[in-house]
């Protein structure tokens, strides 16, 4: 028994950015960019919002539209729980599972939004099959939690709200997207086999981004002051003190986007991807020889062709997705996930591996049978 992927689904905005395009922006070329990282173009918001894009892969996902894989049609009441993945919320309050319940009617379904950077597709997948085995018939203490069925997990971006347009480093890299799948608790099928979700501190902040909380602060250390309301945070410097590239802010950066420092995450990745895959498969008693088909974040082609050179693989084992979408965090894996259904790359019985890495450090890999 176990935890059965039974739909998946996937939603781009309209917007297309050629990299040619991004050199009315900064110093760039196409050749650069390709060359460095695989990608040509990448899609990007302009008035759809995080959770809409979310709302279209979900529905393709459910089986309500002709676009996506789905093994069959689901109602909305038989969706227990919602995941909602991402970096770039539309909103802290509601959250983007909130908005997801009611655009969508999943009047039965708990949800909660989480963020464990690009690997959150991986953790939710994680998260939604503890909770359903914790509550399967049999498991001890079941009777005591929500039982759960059937969820419902998204990985859902718009990183284009967060990435700094003025910087070549970062802003070639990233795209918007959501991709989503419907997992079910299933008596008769194997599912998951095994996953391994793992953290690495980030001691040289190679990834961060701070957020904008910024309403004026009436307290001092000794208690309330209506004068301090004209004053700066004092824990905000301390935050960005803690975490940011000092270098970049120094030369006049903004604090409220992604800061990256490309080579220390090349480094983390091309070793963390081929770790996780090896310890999923070690964990299921299985050999890369029988996995048919591994579902990488993309965040860099290179990054891919590493992890695979480690894992003596060809790249035609990988599904490959980032020539025209570029790195768009939590929403790569469903994304690319859907194109391998859509494709029929996964068939019945075929046993596959996700895997990815993002900023915290997170990795992590969750190996199934479909
Ligand atoms: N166009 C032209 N030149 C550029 C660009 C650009 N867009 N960006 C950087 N360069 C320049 C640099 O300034 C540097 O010039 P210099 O030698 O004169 O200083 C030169 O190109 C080489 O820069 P590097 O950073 O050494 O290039 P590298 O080969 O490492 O590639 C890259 C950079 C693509 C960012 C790579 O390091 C990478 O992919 N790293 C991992 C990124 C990643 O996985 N991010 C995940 C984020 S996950 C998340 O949570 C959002």
């Amino acid at each position: 028994m176990g935890c059965t992927i039974i739909g998946c689904g996937k939603k781009l905005p309209k917007l297309d950015v050629a990299n040619d395009e991004l050199s009315k922006l900064v110093d760039t070329s196409d050749e650069w960019i390709s060359a460095r990282t695989g990608i040509r173009s990448r899609r990007v918001c302009v008035n759809e919002t995080n959770v809409d894009l979310a709302e279209c892969a979900a529905r393709q996902a459910l089986g309500w539209e002709e676009d996506g894989w789905a093994a069959r049609r689901i109602a909305p009441e038989e969706i227990d729980l919602v995941i909602f993945s991402t970096v770039t919320p539309d909103a802290l309050l509601p959250t983007g599972a909130a908005a997801i319940r009611r655009r969508l009617g999943l009047v039965n379904a708990a949800a909660l939004d989480m963020n464990a950077a690009c690997t959150g597709f991986i953790y939710g997948l994680t998260i939604a099959e503890s909770m359903m085995a914790a509550a399967a018939p049999g498991a001890p203490g079941a009777a005591g939690r929500n039982p759960i069925r059937r969820a419902l997990v998204i990985g859902s971006e718009r990183l284009s709200r967060i990435v700094d347009w003025n910087d070549r480093n970062t802003c070639v890299l990233f795209g918007d997207g959501a991709g989503a799948a419907v997992v079910e608790w299933d008596e008769t099928k194997p599912g998951i086999l095994s996953w391994f979700i793992r953290n690495d501190d980030d001691i040289d902040n190679a990834l961060t981004c701070m957020n904008a909380f910024d309403t004026p602060q009436p307290f001092t250390e000794a208690g309330i002051d209506p004068a301090a309301l004209e004053l700066p945070d004092p824990s905000f410097a301390s935050i960005h003190d803690e975490y940011e590239q000092t270098e970049r802010i120094a030369a006049g950066a903004p604090h409220q986007v992604l800061h990256m420092h490309g080579q220390k995450v090349f480094k983390f990745a091309t070793k963390a991807m081929p770790d996780a895959v090896e310890e999923v498969l070690r964990r299921a008693g299985l050999g890369i020889d029988d996995v048919k088909l591994i579902v990488p974040h993309q965040a860099n082609e290179r990054i891919i062709r590493y992890a695979a050179k480690r894992m003596k693989l060809p790249l035609e084992r990988f599904q490959m997705s980032i020539a025209h979408r570029g790195n768009s965090s939590s929403a790569c894996i469903p994304m690319t996930l859907c194109d391998a259904y859509e494709e029929g790359r996964i068939q019945p019985g075929d046993n596959v591996v996700l895997v990815g890495f993002g900023g915290g450090f997170t990795s992590g890999a969750v190996l199934f049978q479909a």
